[in-house]
């Protein structure tokens, strides 16, 4: 793969990628009129230790921590060259880490941790071991908030076809096994910790294209850079396509989504550590 640099030094296909986690966070925010939903804002203003796991290139984050001044902001993340070279406030700490194995914290350590946008990088069962680590880090009385953009189940056949091989992607390693929906599974896998109280799930529908106003528009173009761009290759691979082939295939796509009414939902799951000792996790023998 060549990869083209621009000043910042960062390759074409980091530049996309950036591109498209900043639109993914503007259509979010826009949908929801705010970055998050669990009921933190106070303890933010107060100060807060926040962890975001996943954090790309730390949109969230570095929103937030000019937000919330006297809060502490990690963002943890794999790879470590999607960090934000230039901007770094002095609330803020990027690391790498690997949300898989145990991370490097202690229990009962931030206030609220949040994760969004991993369903094409884990499957069911990543989720799994990523929230038991991320609630054993969180202190009780914290909060945890996890959210994902899903495909209404009505889209067009196009769009139904590409948002499956997208979160099959995650899952490519395990065949046979059916893809799931985090909007039916994280709320079991939250609940299963036997830890989290108040769970709550919400969501907001976009409508997708023109009649859906400016926030249609930006989900239109999300989702064209998503299947245009950014899963190009793999999707190529996938389908056996020449790039030709391919491009018609997304243009038929593009095409669908403007001619019958196709919408993407914004997922968003909270809960709080029960504050109190919880004997037999597993068993749901908690003491409040
Ligand atoms: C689609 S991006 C989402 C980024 C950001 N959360 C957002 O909403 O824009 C998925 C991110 O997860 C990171 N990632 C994948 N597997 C990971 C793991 N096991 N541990 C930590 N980060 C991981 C990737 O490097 C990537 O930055």
């Amino acid at each position: 793969m060549t990869l083209l640099s621009d000043d910042d030094g960062l390759g074409k296909k980091e530049q996309e990628m950036e591109e498209f986690m900043h639109l993914m966070y503007a259509v979010e925010k826009t949908a929801w009129k705010s970055s998050f939903s669990a009921p933190v804002a106070k303890r933010l203003e107060i100060g807060a230790k926040v962890l975001d796991a996943g954090c790309g290139n730390g949109n969230w984050i570095l929103e937030q921590a000019n937000n919330y001044p006297a809060s502490e902001f990690i963002g943890l993340d794999k790879t470590s060259s999607v960090f934000p070279s230039q901007i770094r406030p002095m609330n803020v700490y990027f690391m790498r880490g690997n949300l898989l194995t145990r991370l490097p914290f202690d229990d009962d350590t931030f206030d609220y941790v949040r994760m969004s946008n991993m369903l094409t990088v884990f499957n069911k069962e990543n989720y799994e071991k990523a929230i038991t680590e991320l609630v054993r880090i969180l202190k009780p009385g914290g909060y945890i908030e996890l959210s994902e953009f899903e495909h209404s189940p009505e889209a067009g056949p196009y769009f139904a076809m590409f948002s499956e091989e997208f979160k099959l992607k995650a899952q490519s390693e395990k065949h046979g096994e059916q893809s799931f929906q985090p909007s039916e599974s994280l709320p079991d896998l939250l609940s299963h910790t036997y830890v989290l109280t108040s769970l709550q799930k919400a969501h907001q529908r976009l409508l997708i294209g023109g009649r859906g106003g400016r926030l249609g528009m930006a989900s239109y173009e999300m989702i064209k850079m998503c299947f245009g761009v950014i899963h190009e290759e793999l999707l190529m691979s996938k389908w056996a396509l020449n790039k030709e082939e391919y491009m018609e295939i997304v243009a038929a796509l593009l095409e669908e989504l403007n001619e019958r009414e196709s919408w993407v939902n914004s997922y968003r799951h909270w809960g709080r550590k029960i504050v109190g000792r919880c004997d037999g996790i597993g068993m749901g023998g908690c003491i409040m």
